[in-house]
C-alpha cells in the first residue's frame, strides 16, 4: 500500500520509518523494511502497525545508507510477519517491495517451486523477488534484470527493488500503481506517495506506466521498459509535508477547499491515454470486452457519494451512451432492483465504511453481481470486499463535509465516461477533446479559487436568510443538489435543490425578497432557456446569485452576485462550478458563528444503518 525507498548518504532506517508514518492514513496490516549494510542486506517486518516495526528495530537496528521500506494491506495471504513486505529472492541476494496485484502469479509460482525454489510467504510479490534473483547473474546488473522480468508479470506493480551487488542503487517500476522520485542534495528518494517524501524535497519526478527507475546518491534515470532512455520531468510539489495539518487555514473545509487542484491532478494521474484519447484504470479488473457488452450501471452511493454519482450519469449517458441508474444505498439494499449479467454495478463512498453502502455492495454481490468500488479511503472495508474499483487518491478528507472527494469522484467518473465512451461510439477526437478538458481542469480550479471574494460578497447576502433554493439543470442539477446539500450542514440554513426548469412547478411558491435562489448557469446549451428562469425569479423580487462564466454580461445583469468561473467545456464544468457552491456554504457558515468542521448530528462516516 505505501512504498519508500532512500539512498543518499543518511541513515536510511529512521528515514524510511518516518516516510512510513506519513502514510499510515492509508490504511494497512504489516510493515517492513529492508537496508543494505556491509554487503549484506538487513531484512526487519512485522504485522500491525509501524510503531511494531519501529520497537522491533529499536531492538534489532537496520543500519545502512540505501534501503526499501513498505506499508502492506493484505490482499494474497492474511497480514502476518511472513507475507509483510520487503521479500527476498536469491537467499537475500535482492529484496522486493510490491503494491498492486500480479494476476499470473500463481502459474509463475508453480514454475519456481518446479525449479526447487521455496517460497517463505503466500504473496503475489514473493514471485516477483525470485524472478529477479534468478536473471541476475546472466543480467550483471538489478534494473537488466527487473527489465527482463517485467515483461513476465502480467496485472499491475509500483515496485521498488535494492540488491546486495549494488549497495547504492534503488531501482523502481511502475504500471498502474503509482510511484514517484523525490530529488534531494546527493539523496534520491523512491515513493508511492509523494506524502511519504515531502518532509525532504519538493522536487519529484512521476514514472509514468510502463517507465523504471534507478536511483543513486548523486542523481537517477529513467528508462522505458520498451522504448530506452527518457529525459525525467521535474515537477515541484507545492502542498505540506503533514495532509493532516491545519496549516493557514482555520477550518480542514476551506483547506480541502483548496487542494481541489491538486485533488484532481491525483485522481488523473496515471490514467490519461493520450495516444488512445481514453481513460485507464488499473483496478477495475474488468477486460474490455466485458466492458463493452455492459447495457447498463447501477450506482449505489449516499450523500455527496450520491451526487457524485448522478453527475456520473448525465457524464456516462452523454459520453457512452450507457443507460445509468443512481440509486440511495439505503432504498438499493432492500429493493428488488432487477440486475443481470449485463449490469455493471458499481458503490460510491469517500470513507469506504459507511454502513448503508457497504450493505448495497453485500446485497450485489449476494446476488451474484461483481461489483466495484469508487473509494477514497484505501484498505477501507468497502474497498476490500469489492471486486474491483477505483481510488480517488484525495489524500484524507478531515472536514465532516465533504468536499475534495467529491471532486475527485467526478474526476473518475468522466474519466470512467471517456472510458466507457471510447469503447463504445465515442471518436477519437471526441476522446481527446474529453481528455484534453480534463488536463485542463487544475489550473481552471486555481482561478476558480482565485475568485473567493466573490463569494464572501454573496455569503454576507445570504446569512441572515431562512431558506434559500439552488438551481440547475443538466449536469448542473447535480450540482445544485451539492450545493444545497452543503449548506444544510454546516450553515443550518434550509436549502434545496431543484432542476432549474422544475422550479415553475412548486417551488416558485417560495419565492420573495429573503428567500435568494442559487443558479447554476455556466454558458452551455441551456443557458437561454436558464436565463429566461432567472427572469421569473427576479419579476417575483427574489435576491439572485448565479454561478457563471467569465464575460457573461447578460448573466451580470440579472443576478445580484456572479460567482465567476472560466469558460470551460460542457463535461468539466461540473468540478468548476462546484467549488463557488462549496466556499459559499463555507463562508455562510462562518458569518453565522457555526462549527464548521464539525457540524451538529453529522458524522464523517457513518457506519450505522
Ligand atoms: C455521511 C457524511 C457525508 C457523506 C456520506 C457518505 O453522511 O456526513 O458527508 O457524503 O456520509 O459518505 P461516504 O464516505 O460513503 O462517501
Amino acid at each position: 500500500c505505501g512504498i519508500i525507498g532512500y539512498v543518499g548518504p543518511r541513515d536510511a532506517g529512521p528515514l524510511l520509518l518516518a516516510g512510513l508514518r506519513r502514510l499510515e492514513y492509508r490504511g494497512y496490516d504489516s510493515a517492513g523494511i529492508a537496508t543494505l549494510n556491509d554487503g549484506r542486506l538487513v531484512l526487519r517486518k512485522r504485522a500491525g502497525r509501524v510503531r511494531e516495526l519501529e520497537s522491533l528495530l529499536a531492538d534489532d537496528p537496520a543500519p545502512g545508507r540505501c534501503g526499501i521500506s513498505h506499508t502492506r494491506w493484505a490482499t494474497h495471504g492474511p497480514a502476518d510477519d511472513a507475507n509483510a513486505h520487503p521479500h527476498l529472492g536469491g537467499d537475500g541476494a535482492v529484496a522486493v517491495v510490491h503494491n498492486g496485484v500480479i494476476e499470473n502469479h500463481a502459474a509463475l509460482r508453480r514454475e519456481l517451486e518446479s525449479q526447487g525454489i521455496r517460497f517463505s510467504s503466500q504473496t503475489d510479490t514473493e514471485v516477483i523477488a525470485h524472478l529477479i534473483a534468478a536473471e541476475l547473474p546472466s543480467a550483471g546488473d538489478l534494473l537488466e534484470a527487473i527489465l527482463r522480468v517485467l515483461p513476465r508479470l502480467e496485472g499491475t506493480y509500483g515496485l521498488a527493488a535494492v540488491c546486495r551487488e549494488a549497495p547504492e542503487q534503488v531501482v523502481g517500476a511502475r504500471l498502474g500503481s503509482p510511484m514517484v522520485v523525490g530529488i534531494g542534495d546527493e539523496e534520491h528518494f523512491l515513493a508511492s506517495d509523494p506524502a511519504a517524501i515531502a518532509a525532504h524535497t519538493s522536487r519529484v519526478s512521476y514514472l509514468q506506466d510502463g517507465e523504471i527507475v534507478r536511483l543513486f546518491p548523486s542523481g537517477f534515470e529513467i528508462r522505458h521498459r520498451d522504448r530506452g532512455p527518457i529525459t525525467p520531468r521535474i515537477d515541484r510539489i507545492d502542498w505540506r509535508p503533514d495532509a493532516i495539518e491545519l496549516g493557514r487555514f482555520a477550518h480542514y473545509m476551506r483547506k480541502e477547499i483548496h487542494e481541489q487542484p491538486d485533488t484532481v491532478r491525483d485522481a488523473c494521474r496515471g490514467r490519461l491515454r493520450p495516444a488512445e484519447a481514453t481513460a485507464q484504470f488499473g483496478g477495475l479488473n474488468l477486460p474490455p470486452s466485458r466492458l463493452r457488452r455492459i447495457r447498463r450501471i447501477v450506482f449505489a452511493a449516499c450523500g455527496t457519494s450520491w451526487h457524485a454519482a448522478l453527475v456520473g450519469e448525465y457524464l456516462i449517458e452523454r459520453l457512452a451512451n450507457l443507460p445509468v441508474e443512481v440509486e440511495y444505498a439505503s432504498e438499493f439494499r432492500y429493493r428488488n432492483a432487477p440486475l443481470d449479467d449485463r449490469t455493471l454495478v458499481f458503490v460510491l463512498s469517500q470513507s469506504g465504511e459507511t454502513a448503508d453502502t457497504l450493505g448495497a455492495l453485500r446485497e450485489a454481490r449476494r446476488r451474484g453481481f461483481p461489483t466495484l468500488a469508487i473509494c477514497n479511503v484505501v484498505g477501507s472495508t468497502i474497498a476490500r470486499e469489492a471486486d474491483g474499483g477505483i481510488y480517488l487518491h484525495a489524500g484524507p478528507e478531515v472536514g465532516v463535509a465533504s468536499t475534495k472527494a467529491f471532486s475527485a469522484q467526478v474526476t473518475v467518473l468522466t474519466l470512467l465516461a471517456l472510458h466507457l465512451g471510447r469503447l463504445r461510439q465515442l471518436s477519437f477526437p471526441a476522446g481527446l477533446d474529453v481528455l484534453r478538458a480534463i488536463e485542463s481542469v487544475p489550473e481552471l480550479l486555481s482561478r476558480v479559487l482565485d475568485r473567493e471574494p466573490e463569494v464572501i460578497a454573496a455569503a454576507e447576502r445570504m446569512a441572515e436568510a431562512r431558506s434559500a433554493l439552488f438551481l440547475g439543470r443538466d449536469l448542473h442539477y447535480p450540482v445544485a443538489l451539492e450545493g444545497a446539500l452543503k449548506l444544510k450542514e454546516i450553515s443550518y440554513l434550509h436549502a434545496e435543490g431543484y432542476p432549474t426548469a422544475e422550479m415553475k412547478h412548486g417551488p416558485i411558491a417560495l419565492i420573495d425578497p429573503e428567500t435568494p435562489s442559487v443558479f447554476v448557469a455556466p454558458r452551455g446549451s441551456l443557458h437561454a432557456k436558464t436565463l429566461g428562469n432567472i427572469e421569473e425569479v427576479r419579476a417575483r423580487r427574489g435576491p439572485i446569485v448565479a454561478v457563471g462564466t467569465e464575460g457573461d454580461d447578460e448573466l451580470a445583469r440579472l443576478a445580484d452576485h456572479v460567482l465567476t468561473i472560466p469558460d470551460a467545456p460542457e463535461v468539466i464544468q461540473p468540478l468548476l462550478a462546484v467549488v463557488p457552491l462549496q466556499l459559499l456554504a463555507y463562508h455562510v457558515a462562518r458569518l453565522r458563528g457555526c462549527d464548521i468542521d464539525k457540524p451538529r448530528n453529522l458524522a464523517k462516516s457513518v457506519t450505522v444503518e
